[in-house]
């Protein structure tokens, strides 16, 4: 169970909640038409007109009812801490996914041979991508801060596999590797680790990341340099630590990185500015690397998932029934994602079936950023 510490909004999030900023402008700010006279009633000379000004930057803010803005902004009240490492759900293997099939497919989607590494692997959206590299092929490992439940994971992984391929004459090797992807040590400690185990690595996917809502002028600094420190610092630390790798090689590689559409368009209602900034500069960090290293023969991408419904977001929406219902009517799909709908994407942009696409931004959201 997660603590009442986790979830801590004051007050509860609610769909009827009034739409903040509405008071109408103080009479000292000047407002941008120079027409005092149109806010003055009577001003038009019919209904409707005066209807179409209230709607129009010629009238004070509010003018035109309580639901202006209402499903286009910030709700300061969300607020969702993320939690300590004791209290996230645990996440599992999705079933009946990773089964021999006899259908025709390209045979560059395969990724026989391939060791990846999945940072943030214990669990969620990690786990699952981690998942669909080894049921194309790859030996894979995890590194993430939680060591034990990457553990567990990596043994779930290759059970998994074992039931689903019970004619398989050899199993995919999967290993668990602490890492605190924000400490350049700790990055480099891992991927020695890792080199040990596996011999080499061949594909990145840094999904070590995570979210907090407080609105920005109530974010605690020493969190939000944690949230950067991260999202955005874990993922460039690992990525130029496999970089280096590959070069030393001299062989090509696949590193995905994982943003968000949070890193093209700002959520609403929660308000999280520093996490959106941290998923713009990913983003940005794999088109940029993407140039960089092109000559090298890695390609850098980035997979920017919606809003995916994980252990952890399904215990957020069971305290905020209401936040669900505001989230799936944004999206034209109506649904959210669930966390195997990244499992194709990943593994095209790791595998050669993707060898002339780097920088690329692949957004799995259900045409959330299309509105
Ligand atoms: N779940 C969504 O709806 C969603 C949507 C868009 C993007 N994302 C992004 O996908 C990624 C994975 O999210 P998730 O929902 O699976 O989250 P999650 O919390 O379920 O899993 C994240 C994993 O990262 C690990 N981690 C956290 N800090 C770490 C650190 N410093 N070093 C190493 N490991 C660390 C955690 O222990 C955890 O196992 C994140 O980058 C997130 O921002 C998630």
């Amino acid at each position: 169970m997660l603590r009442g510490r986790f979830l801590r909004r004051a007050p509860r999030w609610s769909l009827t909640h009034q739409p903040q900023n509405t008071q109408a402008f103080p009479d000292c700010i000047r407002r941008f038409t120079s027409s005092a006279s149109r806010f003055t009633p009577g001003f038009s000379s019919s209904k409707n007109v005066q209807d179409h000004d209230a709607a129009s930057t010629a009238a004070a803010p509010g003018k035109s009812g309580a639901h202006e803005g209402q499903y286009a902004r910030t709700d300061n009240s969300v607020r969702v801490e993320y939690p300590d490492q004791k209290e996230l759900p645990p996440s599992r293997p999705v079933q009946g996914r990773g089964g021999l099939h006899y259908k025709r497919t390209l045979a560059s989607f395969s990724l026989e041979g391939r060791v990846g590494v999945v940072t943030g692997g214990a669990r969620g959206l990690g786990l699952v991508m981690a998942q669909a590299l080894v049921t194309s092929g790859a030996d894979v490992a995890l590194v993430d801060l939680n060591k034990e439940e990457a553990e567990r994971s990596a043994q779930e992984l290759v059970k998994n596999f074992e039931a689903e391929n019970p004619d398989s004459e050899k199993l995919p090797k999967v290993t668990a590797h602490y890492a605190d992807v924000s400490d350049p040590a700790s990055v480099d400690q891992s991927l020695q680790e890792i080199l040990k185990e596996h011999g080499k690595v061949d594909n990145l996917v840094t999904s070590a990341g995570f979210t907090e809502n407080f609105d920005a002028i109530s974010y605690p600094y020493d969190r939000m340099k944690k949230l950067w420190g991260v999202n955005v610092d874990g993922t460039y630390l690992y990525a130029v630590a496999v970089a280096k790798h590959l070069m030393e090689r001299k062989a090509p590689g696949s590193i995905v990185m994982i943003g968000s559409m949070s890193g093209a368009i700002v959520n609403v209602p929660q308000p999280q500015a520093p996490y959106n900034a941290s998923k713009a500069a990913v983003r940005h960090l794999a088109s940029s690397l993407a140039v960089e290293w092109a000559s090298a023969g890695i390609r850098v991408n980035c997979i920017s998932p919606g809003y995916m419904l994980t252990a952890l977001t399904k215990k957020i929406l069971d305290d905020n029934p209401e936040l669900q219902k505001k989230w799936t009517s944004l999206i034209p799909v109506g649904k959210m994602g669930r966390p195997e709908d990244l499992m194709g994407a990943v593994t095209f942009l790791a595998s050669d079936a993707s060898l002339y696409v780097t920088g690329a931004d692949l957004r799995v959201d259900g045409a959330y950023t299309c509105t």
